[in-house]
């Protein structure tokens, strides 16, 4: 797999009308291509505005499928396709008590807070000071409140509120930090880029009374995971 071409920044030019146009189009692409299946998740693609998560100067790209820049060290926001490729073997539903590793721009919990609903919970954590900034500021100016952020290693995971139903790593790991898959519900599921040799591969971990079974879903390209159970250099 190769590296992503990134386009140049420019100023904004799109109007809220021409963003919801590339939106709806971007959902049924998604469908069409086989990424995107359940009602949820596409509920929440076509409510959450992926444009308000973009820095300003990379805007008019949000529905472009590249990786975008963020504010902080090596931050990008995932490409469009990346959250139903996560998202649905993960099967995130209504109600769950869900964990993200790795906030970003913060559009990827805001969709889970739409997926999950009023009775879920969301808790999302960011290693990065300005990407947490500019996370928390996203959420908070696109109305969600109710999502517990925390600045951190999310290697660590958040023990306080476990156990989780489901569990979301958006950086490439070396394995997967044993603390999460601790802080895992019996019976729940955690995806994440797992990192072999000089690829990576999205894995899906399915936890039961009988153990942990790991399954390899696709080779992905993420930036690598910091902290604790991370890797020293980043790769977009
Ligand atoms: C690909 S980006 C996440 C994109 C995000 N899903 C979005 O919608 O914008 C990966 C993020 O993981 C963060 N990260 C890396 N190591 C981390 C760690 N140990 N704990 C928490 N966040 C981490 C990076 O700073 C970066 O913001």
């Amino acid at each position: 797999m190769t590296g992503w071409i990134i386009p140049p920044p420019k100023n904004p030019t799109k109007t809220k009308e021409q963003f919801g146009i590339e939106r709806a189009e971007k959902v049924q692409q998604l469908i069409r291509k086989g990424y995107l299946k359940s009602k949820r998740i596409k509920e929440a693609l076509l409510k959450v505005p992926r444009e308000d998560f973009i820095p300003d100067n990379y805007s008019d790209y949000a529905y472009l499928e590249v990786p975008l820049p963020l504010p902080g060290e090596k931050a990008t926001i995932s490409c469009p396709h990346s959250y139903p490729l996560f998202y649905e073997p993960l099967g995130l539903d209504q109600d769950h008590r869900f964990l993200e590793i790795g906030l970003g721009s913060g559009y990827g919990t805001a969709l889970a807070r739409e997926i999950v609903g009023s009775e879920g919970l969301v808790i999302a954590i960011e290693i990065d000071p300005s990407t947490f900034e500019f996370a928390a500021r996203n959420l908070r100016n696109a109305g969600y409140t109710d999502i517990l952020l925390i600045r951190g290693d999310g290697g660590l995971g958040y023990p306080r509120l476990a156990p989780y139903d489901r569990i979301c790593l958006t950086a490439a790991c070396p394995e997967i930090p044993p603390p999460l898959v601790e802080q895992l519900r019996t019976g729940g599921r955690l995806i994440a880029p797992v990192i072999e040799g000089k690829t990576q591969n999205l894995v899906l971990l399915k936890k039961s009374e009988e153990g942990v079974r790991t399954e390899t879903l696709c080779e992905v390209l993420y930036v690598f995971l910091r902290g604790r159970y991370g890797k020293d250099e980043g790769a977009f």
